[in-house]
């Protein structure tokens, strides 16, 4: 099978300085939760990237000197040898696929605070880090201006020998060199702050650094934000950044442009739709004549021609599409559309980053368990009996179980109640602003059409008895949870008195079946992530009098590692809902609940005609258990095993469901004990003899 040709321009091959990149699919920089310290996983997620068709694959930040230094977030380095011996292992498998490889060289500034190096960070000005440590940046005098340039030299020479094609000037994201573009920020009155040619100075210097240096054989890439991060007139205001960026604008080989307010470029779904950095970056390729590379969350290969026609962009830039699906370009090449495992758009791949710990991803189970696991987003092993395996329960674990055993070859049952697959992805793709959760459903479904060996059971409520008629050998629960209407939760972790499903106690799985309140409404959120946000947003907007109580000190808060808490904060603001924060409810009478502080226990009293529990949920497991007893009492003689997966066992979020199903699938009938089990990937590279 071939492309349609429409789509022929996304594999035109396009020269970069001195390189050349195969087609134009471009893995923009993107961290990983890998970094200097998971050298070899980091090397094999990359590898299948390019494996997948990626005409270039770049690392994530890479620092280019101990003082530049943001653990617990994981970042490269270009340190010294030991980290050109690591780059190598990935380099090596890119260029085996045809990638070109490129490395963005980071120096932080203040928004790094050197935790893990203790060496104090430079930057425009003595500054206080941005994520609110309580440390300071060192303002950089004559000395550390030559010693920044040779630290990019060295990293630069280093960067060739590790084998990298593409090398760049790290210059938007709040850092270094953009600290010095912003005359919001640099405020110094050497040669170096002032007018737009001395703010342009640092980046000049360093592109002329890099040029200098690698420049014959390596690209020099820039990472820019061509607008001023204001909005007026509700369009982005670009005077200051366009004035910048004339006096740079033919120096590097490439600019990689996108919008100044990260919330644009790496917003939610929630909050941000596809292709929205265009209105921010439109008019970089007017004012160069070098290769222009954008983001926008790129999954329809008819939105990337129309970048690419329209003279938006020359390659189309991609983080959490190639996430999603590291194969992304392969399937397009081979007009396999139907196979696109779409990004939702969660960002649950940047907690991996913002936890410290490798990352993960919604839709694609295998991202980060390239290495650790052996696991490969298109590849699955063929199964090794005859074995069959009924699966209760078609959410997300119960999707993926089947999607991967049917691709290895089982036969495979899967049962659901409901008249519909997908579980709780498609009833939480109901509600206002989770649309694109059903893509998670269905990328699964086209999946099944291909496989004769999985058979779907819709509207079928089966019991244990029913499960043991179906004689086949291994049975999966995978029947999810159920929102709890108690109270139980973090922080009132036996429930709360008398409290329980009633005509005024509501939880999202009702207002999921449209069973609303009417109102004044109080959400009770002690669960802190978007579902008590999104019902209290919703409920305003249907006319409720929505307070959105919660025991945190703000809404959303583990949107902070999803980058959207801003958003989804600024969101209840602006759509009226009251917010009462640090507050634990006590007690309902149907008319006021109680409160009280969870700093200093003072009680009082909030009106409310209705409450939605937002606080945690019971996992369905009742049939688990009966299938354990009668198999325990020897009932079940044809069943080999019966185990549960997903938010039946331990309710998660969606990118845990879905992993648990492939989990299952990859380890049914694996008996080597190597395949499977966790590969550590410690970093020994300097370790004592
Ligand atoms: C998990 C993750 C990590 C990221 N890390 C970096 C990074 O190290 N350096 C960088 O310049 N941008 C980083 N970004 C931003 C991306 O390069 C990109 O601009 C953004 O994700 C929007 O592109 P997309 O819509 O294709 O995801 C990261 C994005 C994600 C999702
Ligand atoms: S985790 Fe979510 S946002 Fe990130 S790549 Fe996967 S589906 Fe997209």
């Amino acid at each position: 099978m071939t492309h349609n040709h429409r789509f022929d321009i996304l594999f035109a091959p396009l020269k970069i300085g001195p390189v050349t990149s195969k087609n134009r699919f471009y893995q923009v920089p993107h961290c990983t939760g890998m970094g200097w310290q998971r050298p070899n996983m980091l090397a094999e997620m990359r590898s299948i990237k390019a494996e997948g068709g990626w005409g270039v694959v770049n690392t994530e930040y890479c620092s280019i000197h101990p003082s530049s230094d943001d653990l617990p977030h994981s970042y490269a380095s270009l340190w010294d040898q030991s980290d050109v011996r690591a780059h190598r292992i990935m380099t090596d498998k890119l260029h085996k696929h045809g990638a070109l490889a490129g490395v963005e060289l980071w120096y932080s500034g203040a928004n790094a605070s050197s935790l893990y190096t203790r060496e104090a960070p430079l930057d425009v000005n003595s500054r206080p880090n941005w994520k609110g440590l309580p440390y300071q940046s060192r303002k950089m005098d004559k000395q550390d201006f030559r010693d920044l340039r040779q630290w990019f030299k060295n990293a630069a020479l280093r960067a060739k020998d590790a084998g990298f094609d593409i090398i760049y000037a790290y210059a938007n994201h709040h850092y270094l060199l953009n600290n010095f573009q912003r005359s919001d920020v640099n405020d110094r009155d050497d040669e170096y702050g002032g007018s737009v040619q001395n703010r342009a100075r640092l980046l000049r210097e360093i592109i002329e650094v890099l040029k200098d240096t690698v420049g014959e054989t390596m690209a020099v890439a820039v990472r820019f934000s061509p607008d001023d991060d204001q909005i007026k007139d509700n369009k982005p205001v670009t005077d200051e950044a366009q004035d910048f960026f004339s006096q740079v604008s033919e120096l590097p080989d490439l600019w990689d442009v996108t919008a100044a307010n990260w919330d644009i470029e790496l917003g939610t779904s929630r909050f941000i739709e596809d292709g929205a950095n265009e209105s921010y970056i439109n008019y970089v390729k007017q004012m160069t004549s070098k290769p222009v590379v954008s983001v926008g969350r790129f999954t329809s290969p008819d939105s990337m021609v129309s970048q690419i026609k329209r003279g938006i962009v020359d390659m189309i830039g991609a983080a959490r599409p190639s996430i999603a699906d590291p194969f992304l370009p392969k399937k397009i090449e081979e007009g396999r559309y139907e196979d696109i495992r779409e990004c939702i758009g969660c960002n649950i791949c940047y907690t991996g980053d913002q936890l410290g710990v490798p990352i993960r991803c919604t839709q694609n189970p295998t991202m980060g368990e390239e290495w650790r696991r052996g696991w490969h987003p298109e590849n699955v092993p063929k199964k090794k009996s005859e074995s069959s395996v009924l699966i209760v329960g078609a959410g997300p674990a119960g999707l993926e179980a089947a999607h991967a055993l049917g691709k290895r070859g089982y036969k495979v049952i899967l049962s659901e109640e409901r008249n519909e697959l997908g579980g709780r992805v498609t009833q939480e793709s109901r509600l206002p602003s989770l649309n694109e959760w059903v893509r998670v459903k269905d990328y699964r479904e086209q999946q099944f059409l291909k496989l004769p060996n999985v058979e779907v059971y819709l509207n079928s409520k089966i019991n244990a008895e029913d499960a043991l008629l179906t004689e086949t050998d291994h049975i999966v629960i995978a029947t999810g949870a159920k929102w709890r209407a108690d109270g139980f939760g973090r922080n009132n972790t036996i429930g709360i008195n008398n409290f329980e499903a009633s005509d005024k106690i509501f939880t999202p799985d009702d207002i999921m079946i449209g069973r609303l309140p009417k109102g004044e409404v109080i959400i009770f959120d002690d669960d802190y992530y978007y579902m008590g946000p999104v019902i209290a947003e919703m409920l305003q907007k249907e006319g409720c009098k929505v307070t959105f109580v919660t025991t945190s000190d703000m809404a959303c808060s583990f949107g902070n590692y999803t980058s959207e808490q801003t958003s989804a904060q600024k969101a209840l603001i602006n759509a009226g809902v009251q917010m009462i924060f640090s507050q634990n409810i006590h007690d309902y009478d149907g008319e006021n609940i109680d409160l009280s502080c969870m700093y200093t226990e003072r009680k009082s009293k909030l009106k409310a005609e209705a409450i939605v529990m937002v606080t945690a949920r019971l996992p369905e497991d009742k049939l688990y258990y009966q299938l354990q007893n009668l198999m325990e009492s020897g009932k079940a003689k044809l069943t080999q095993s019966i185990c549960r997966i997903g938010d039946c066992e331990a309710p998660a979020i969606i990118a845990s469901a879905v992993y648990a199903g492939r989990k299952y699938a990859l380890e049914l009938d694996d008996d080597s004990g190597v395949n499977y089990s966790l590969r550590r990937d410690i970093n020994l590279r300097n370790i004592d003899k």
